[in-house]
């Protein structure tokens, strides 16, 4: 398979739902280079999901632009996918017919699919369960299906929206490992929103914060360990504490009412700028 991935650039985006509701996000700004696995982290409600979607064109936000290797972002596309929670897959199609179905409708030609989807299933550690049912399967392999469903169509751009969150954490930690490993192989783009800063750890080249209402990138930190990597490595574990401190800053300076610390991470004409919105 081919190298792929793209350059993204988000340009000050923001977004409010409708015009009676708060803010969203204000003024959010991302570049991220081809092959880059860039997670973002924030507290519930903070506008992770609501980013991801405009990311993957299903949502058109209010101000800005996402531009993928200088092509706006205006729909949704198979170059840029998302995964999502739940694997969403079709229970009455076996494991290989939930995989090809994209393939399926853009035409392919029966021999062809299967070839393809055989190579997919090999990466995501399927081989064995290519005529099973989905609903046979547990839900690490269930996701494991939906990655290989968006696999497939060969993407530049993995988007992840806690994929793993309702997973164990054995079957957590082996799809976190695997998906980064795939990624890097294929030389996908990965953006990723988590609650869970062992997850940023584990699979960021680099992990942005977010935080406040409206929500806004408070702070960045390349994550720059080698591969593979395991929880128990000191200086993996040195990171998990490094980011978990810049995590508690950057978030309790938004709940304690203070404002201290929120002046450390934006500058004061963002301040402004913000509370004027509020
Ligand atoms: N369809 C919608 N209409 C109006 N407001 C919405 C809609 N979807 C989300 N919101 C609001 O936008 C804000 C951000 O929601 P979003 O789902 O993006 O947060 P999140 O960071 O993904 O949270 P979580 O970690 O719980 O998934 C929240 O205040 C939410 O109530
Ligand atoms: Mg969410």
């Amino acid at each position: 398979m081919a190298i792929r991935g793209v350059h993204i650039k988000i340009n000050d985006l923001n977004h409010r739902y409708t015009s009676k509701s708060p803010i969203t996000f204000h003024r959010v700004n991302i570049d991220s280079p081809q092959g880059e696995s860039l997670v973002i982290i924030g507290r519930s409600g903070c506008g992770k999901s609501t980013l991801l979607h405009v990311l993957a064109g299903l949502m058109r936000p209010t101000g800005g632009t996402v531009s993928l290797n200088g092509e706006l972002v205006k729909a949704p596309s198979p170059r840029w996918v998302m995964m999502f929670q739940a694997p969403h897959l079709f229970p009455w199609m076996t494991v290989e017919h939930n995989v090809g179905i994209g393939l399926h409708f853009a035409h392919w030609p029966k021999k062809e699919i299967k070839e393809r989807v055989t190579e997919v299933l090999g990466l995501v550690h399927l081989e064995d369960y290519a005529d099973s049912n989905v609903q046979d399967l547990s839900g690490g392999q269930q996701q494991r299906v939906a990655l290989a469903r968006s696999l497939v169509m060969e993407p530049e751009l993995l988007l992840l929206d806690e994929p793993f969150s309702a997973l164990d954490t054995f079957t957590r930690t082996s799809l976190q490992k695997d998906v980064r490993s795939i990624a890097k192989r294929l030389g996908i783009n990965l953006v990723m929103a988590t609650h869970d800063i062992d997850e940023a750890v584990l699979m960021a080249d680099r992990t942005l914060v977010m935080a406040g209402a409206p929500g806004k990138i408070v702070h960045e930190l390349a994550v720059d360990l080698d591969d593979p990597r395991e929880r128990q490595d000191p200086a993996v574990q040195a990171m998990r504490a490094n980011l978990m401190q810049i995590f508690h800053d950057a978030t309790h300076s938004q709940t304690d009412g203070s404002g201290s610390k929120i002046d450390d991470v934006l500058s004061e004409t963002e301040v402004v700028s913000i509370n004027q919105h509020v």
